[in-house]
């Protein structure tokens, strides 16, 4: 069955949430397993070879969502709002109707108390939306770890309640203190969704490439691999090479005969 916002709300104390990023059918019908798809404007680095997700557009996360969806697998798609798609109420419930439309159940966007009348006209107009605290990619000039000092720790609770009020069906925390991102998930009731937040989340996300071991230019200390896919990658196609060069590939069993008959006679024919 489908998931629903709901399912992943009352999950919230008692089983932990499983999220991981997707943008083309064939990786989220891989990931089939987990409990949400982001599709995550981090397709920017890790599809499009962009530096940052500055460049991303509706259009492409229109795409990647669209993909995503085809692959009509039970995990709750949530869609990332790229970059100034919601700089204004209006544009924000237009956006994110476009996602929706794509095949998203819910869309996300980054910020606390600065876009919280936004997530309000958003969930307004019967969108769900999650919310995303800590580190916010879209604007970050440096990837340094929030919630460090009082100060810091107290404006990140108190925007992780007022975006609560304004209706996030739950938020992610992205490179927030582990204690801070306790205190948050004690605090609201929704739940958190962490990425680089300790192990006190409500549930957890990685983007799909990191934790695969395919994306080779970023790192993150957060970013378990469980596979070193990349190397595996690069061994078949040098493989691959090497089997063309040498004339091993494609084999017999590779190949599409012709009916001896005909081939006898088209040759008697084209001599
Ligand atoms: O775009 C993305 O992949 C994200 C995750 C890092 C949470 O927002």
């Amino acid at each position: 069955m489908h998931k629903t916002i709901k399912n992943i709300v009352d999950m919230k104390r008692k089983e932990k949430i499983t999220v991981l990023t997707g943008y083309d059918s064939t990786m989220a019908t891989l990931c089939e397993e987990v409990d949400v798809i982001l599709v995550g404007d981090s397709a920017g680095m890790v599809m499009l070879g962009y530096e940052n997700t500055s460049s991303v557009t509706m259009d492409d996360m229109i795409r990647f969502t669209t993909a995503v969806k085809n692959a009509k697998k039970n995990s709750l798609i949530v869609s990332d709002l790229p970059i100034n798609s919601y700089q204004n109420e209006k544009d924000a419930v237009t956006n994110s109707l476009k996602l929706i439309e794509a095949g998203a159940d819910a869309v996300k966007l980054e910020g606390g108390r600065e876009v919280a009348k936004i997530i309000k006209s958003i969930t307004e107009s019967k969108i769900p939306v999650m919310g995303h605290l800590g580190l916010l990619p879209q604007t970050a000039v440096k990837y340094t770890v929030q919630g460090k000092t009082k100060e810091d720790a107290i404006k990140l609770i108190e925007d992780a309640k007022i975006i609560t009020e304004s209706g996030v069906f739950s938020i992610v925390l992205e490179m927030v203190s582990s204690q801070v991102a306790k205190l948050i998930t004690e605090k609201i009731s929704v739940p958190t969704i962490g990425i680089g937040s300790g192990k006190d989340c409500d549930g957890q996300v990685l983007v799909v490439h990191d934790m695969l071991g395919l994306f080779e230019k970023l790192k993150p200390k957060f970013a378990k691999r469980y596979l070193s896919l990349s190397e595996e990658i690069r061994n078949a196609v040098k493989s691959y090479v090497v089997e063309v060069k040498d004339e091993k590939f494609p084999a017999i069993e590779n190949e599409f005969q012709m009916d001896e008959t005909e081939y006898n006679k088209l040759r008697k024919e084209i001599v």
